[in-house]
């Protein structure tokens, strides 16, 4: 079978011969034949989409968002702005929002709990209607994802909250007004419920100690646009003038790269010798990942909206430390953590946004690598080389991490519950298969 499979490469296994398995859960099928290179174009950032997707509420007609990737995460967030009376329209990359018939604050659990992210609709669900009704998102595999500060940073600005069975319940008796807030940490999510609701507060809010993700300054350019008034997006420190929520206006907008996925494509180039070149990205989202993959051995060169990567030496170990941005993006660190383990020397990664992730060395574990954790550390010292084997996606960024693993792990790798990829990752086999690789989807009727 192996010798059969080695010589007509996967797409023979998963070809007509494979046709009668029941319909089971997809996995990823991957020959691992060390190649990646050629250039790929990186999709519209899911991490800023979504947010822009639900600040079109507090714009009362039809706002045009385009680049938007096409992922499962964007699909529930289309069904949550639905079920709050807006109408949603894909036209290829494009989203046509039209939210003048939003007449519902409310998001029921069977949503959120689908995507956490659903609580991205809290602030400006309070910004069109004083009110808000959400379902608390529960935590993830990476980690318990509380929204205390969201609601402190909310409070500051006059909400009132409640929770009666797991629904979040907010109210704003005295309407909103400005704040000076000062977050305990740039929390990308509180930031942006924040913003989405001093947009229409009564005075000016000062933000202190917030998020300085890309996304934050993405969703900041669309407010501005539909007339809100921000200053100092970006840095610690953003000032929102209130303005009526009359005032505001639906308008077009264009989503940036999605940097995490670019990192993803240029690990994977820094993993096979690439060159890999990733298309439609600012590289000055990359510092850092940069940083650290010239510190690893390669070469890295940049123009306005591309970064290609190559390397003709060994990779060399270096230490990671995950941080808000502009320090290392936790969203990174586990196809980072995969460079390490097969890195000349030991590397030690600390992560320290999430408490829980690094599920994905259990799983690398399993093909060869050799990862000591202890706390938020995991001790890697590099390996000659990594095996296949089947393996399971514990969040997408581990998922993705994983199918690159495969590409240059000896013989096969499947990987499982690859819905996660699919949350963050438009055609991620396909964009793969582009640069070389030997990847297929497959139904997968059992675990083996
Ligand atoms: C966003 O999550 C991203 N998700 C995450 O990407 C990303 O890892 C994270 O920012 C950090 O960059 C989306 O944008 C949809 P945080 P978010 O609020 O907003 C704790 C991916 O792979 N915290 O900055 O939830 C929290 O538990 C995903 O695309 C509180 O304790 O991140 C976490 O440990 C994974 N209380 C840390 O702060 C709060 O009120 C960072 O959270 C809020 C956060």
């Amino acid at each position: 079978m192996h010798l059969r499979v080695a010589s007509f490469g996967i797409r023979a296994l998963c070809g007509e011969g494979l046709k009668g398995l029941s319909m089971g859960k997809e996995s990823i099928l991957v020959r691992g034949n060390g190649t990646l290179s050629g250039e790929v174009k990186i999709s519209g950032a899911k991490n800023s989409a979504l947010k822009l997707m639900a600040a079109s509420i507090l714009g009362s007609g039809e706002s045009v968002i385009h680049n938007v990737p096409d992922i499962s995460d964007i699909a529930i967030m289309s069904d949550v702005l639905r079920r709050l009376g807006a109408t949603v329209c894909r036209e290829d990359h494009s989203l046509r929002i039209d939210a003048s018939g939003v007449d519902s604050f409310s998001t029921p659990y069977e949503l959120v709990s689908r995507m956490r992210a659903s609580i991205s609709v809290l602030g400006p669900l309070i910004g069109r209607f004083g009110q808000a009704r959400v379902a608390m998102p529960g935590g993830c595999q990476i980690g318990a994802r509380k929204i205390d500060m969201h609601l402190v940073g909310l409070e500051s600005l006059g909400v009132m909250f409640e929770v009666d069975h797991g629904t979040l319940i907010a109210s704003t008796p005295d309407g909103l007004h400005g704040s000076h807030v000062v977050l305990e940490f740039p929390s990308v999510g509180a930031t942006e419920n924040m913003l989405m609701a001093a947009v229409v507060a009564e005075g000016v809010t000062l933000i202190d100690n917030a998020a300085r993700e890309p996304e934050i300054v993405d969703l900041c350019t669309m407010l501005c646009a539909m007339g809100a008034r921000i200053t100092g997006a970006g840095s610690m420190s953003i000032e929102v003038e209130g303005v009526p929520l009359e005032d505001l206006h639906p308008c077009e907008h264009t989503t940036v790269g999605d940097r995490i996925e670019a990192g993803t494509f240029l690990a994977g180039g820094a993993l096979t010798g690439g060159p890999v070149t990733v298309q439609g990205i600012d590289p000055e989202y990359l510092r850092m990942a940069i940083l650290k993959l010239k510190a690893m051995g390669c070469d890295v060169a940049c123009g306005e909206d591309y970064v290609t990567v190559k390397r003709e030496g060994d990779l060399i170990a270096a230490d990671i430390q995950t941080l808000p941005h502009p320090g290392f993006p936790t969203d990174l660190q586990a196809q980072f953590m995969l460079l390490s383990a097969l890195a000349e020397g030991t590397s030690v990664i600390t992560e320290n946004v999430f408490e829980n992730r690094f599920m994905f060395a259990s799983e690398l574990m399993r093909m060869g690598a050799d990862i000591t954790l202890e706390d938020h550390h995991a001790i890697i010292r590099g390996v000659q080389g990594l095996q296949g084997a089947p393996v399971s996606s514990t969040d997408l960024r581990a998922g993705a991490a994983l199918v690159l693993a495969g590409i240059v792990a000896e013989g096969y790798t499947t990987v499982y519950e690859i819905e996660h990829i699919d949350r963050g990752y438009e055609d991620y086999v396909g964009k793969l298969r582009s640069l070389g690789a030997d990847v297929v989807r497959k139904e997968s009727e059992e675990r083996v």
